[in-house]
C-alpha cells in the first residue's frame, strides 16, 4: 500500500489511546464493518504492529502509533538554500525508499527528492543485508540528489550524511556517547543506532545520481531483537520513552541539506576535524573484510576521501575506499 488508506490512519488514531476497542465500535466510529475492522487490523499485524486483541474486549495497542506527518516534519526544516527539495513524500508501505527514489522522482541536477516509509517490504542495507522496521517505529528515509561531479569526487559523502545524522541527534538533544563507525554506522556505546546506504550511479550527462538512505532506530520494540541480527540500540530502548519521529525527520532533513550544501561547496575540507572527533575505531585493533580477503590491522583515522586509514605489520599505513570493519578482541 503506497500511501496509507485514510480509514488506516483513522483506526490508528482511536486506537492510540492504549485501551481496548471492540470492533463494532470501532466500526462504528469509522462508518465500517466490523469484518473491515477486522481487514485493517490484520493488516497492521502484518506490518508487524504489537497489536492485543483478546475476543471479550477487542483490540488494543500495545505502544502507542504517531504516524509520520508532512505538516509536522516541515515545520522543522528551517533550511531555505538551493537545495531545498522540490518533494517531500511520506509512503504507507513500499519495498525500499531507495529503490522507490531511484525509478520515481524526476531528475534535473541539483534538484533534491526526499521520501520517507512507515514501512518497507525490502528494506535493504550495506552489503546486501536486508534492514528491518517494523511499521512506523523508525525512521526509513531516502533523499535523491543529481549532482554533477563525477563519482571520483565523491567519495566522502558517506561520512559527510554520517555528520549529518549526529549533528540532527545532537539537535535533538541526544549527544552522549555517540560515535561513528567508518564509513557510516552511528553506534550509541557501540550498539547500531543508524545505518546508511549510499548509492551511486553515473548519469549520461556528466552528472552522478546520488541515492542516501538512512534509517534510524527511534521507537523500535524490545520485541524486535530476534528480528535483527547485530547489536542494535533504539532512541526509545535509551531515553525509556516513546519519541518524536516527526520532529526527528525534521532535524534530520534539515541538517542533510545543510550537509549536502557544504560538501558540494567545500568537498570534505571542513569535516575531517570532526570526523576525528566520533571516530570508533580510532586506535583500536580491527579486521576489514574485502571481498574475500581481511586485512587487519590498528585504524589511524579517515583520510580526506573518506578512505579509512589501516597500519599494518609492516607499520605501513595503507588507505581503504571500502569493506566491512570489526573490532580485534
Ligand atoms: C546499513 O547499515 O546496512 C544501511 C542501512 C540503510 C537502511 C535505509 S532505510 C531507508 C533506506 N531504504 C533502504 O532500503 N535502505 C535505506
Amino acid at each position: 500500500m503506497k500511501h496509507l488508506s485514510p480509514t488506516l490512519v483513522k483506526l490508528i488514531k482511536l486506537l492510540n489511546d492504549g485501551k481496548f476497542h471492540s470492533g463494532a465500535s470501532l466500526g462504528e466510529a469509522l462508518n465500517i464493518s466490523r469484518n473491515a475492522i477486522w481487514k485493517h487490523i490484520n493488516q497492521l499485524i502484518k506490518y508487524e504492529v504489537d497489536i492485543e486483541s483478546a475476543q471479550s474486549k477487542g483490540y488494543c495497542l500495545k505502544q502507542p502509533l504517531i504516524l509520520l506527518d508532512k505538516k509536522i516534519i516541515k515545520k522543522n526544516i528551517h533550511y531555505t538554500g538551493k537545495f531545498y527539495p522540490e518533494k517531500i513524500e511520506i509512503l504507507g508501505s513500499i519495498a525500499s525508499t531507495n529503490d522507490y527514489l531511484k525509478t520515481n522522482a524526476a531528475h534535473n541536477v541539483d534538484e533534491i527528492a526526499i521520501c520517507l516509509a512507515e514501512y518497507q517490504t525490502a528494506g535493504r542495507g550495506r552489503f546486501g543485508r536486508s534492514w528491518y522496521c517494523p511499521f512506523g517505529a523508525n525512521i526509513n528515509l531516502s533523499c535523491r540528489w543529481s549532482v554533477s561531479k563525477d563519482v571520483s569526487k565523491l567519495s566522502g559523502l558517506s561520512l559527510v550524511v554520517a555528520l549529518a545524522v549526529m549533528e540532527a541527534l545532537k539537535e535533538y538533544q541526544f549527544k552522549n556517547n555517540l560515535a561513528i563507525k567508518w564509513p557510516n554506522d552511528i553506534l550509541w556505546q557501540g550498539k547500531k543506532l543508524a545505518g546508511i546506504l549510499v548509492e551511486m550511479s553515473a548519469e549520461s550527462h556528466g552528472a552522478t545520481q546520488i541515492i542516501i538512505g538512512i534509517g534510524l532506530n527511534v521507537n523500535m520494540p524490545a520485541s524486535a531483537k530476534t528480528a535483527i541480527d547485530c547489536h542494535w540500540e533504539s532512541l526509545e530502548q535509551i531515553m525509556r520513552s516513546y519519541q518524536d519521529r516527526n520532529k526527528i525527520a525534521g532535524l534530520l532533513i534539515n541538517s542533510l541539506l545543510h550537509h549536502l550544501q557544504q560538501f558540494e561547496e567545500e568537498g570534505t575540507f571542513n569535516f575531517t576535524r570532526q570526523w576525528k572527533q566520533h571516530d570508533y575505531l580510532l586506535d583500536k585493533k580491527l579486521v576489514l573484510k574485502l571481498g574475500k580477503n581481511n586485512a587487519e590491522g590498528i585504524a589511524r583515522g579517515i583520510n580526506a576521501e573518506g578512505h579509512l586509514l589501516l597500519q599494518q605489520a609492516d607499520d605501513k599505513i595503507t588507505a581503504y575506499s571500502a569493506g566491512e570493519a570489526s573490532l580485534h578482541l
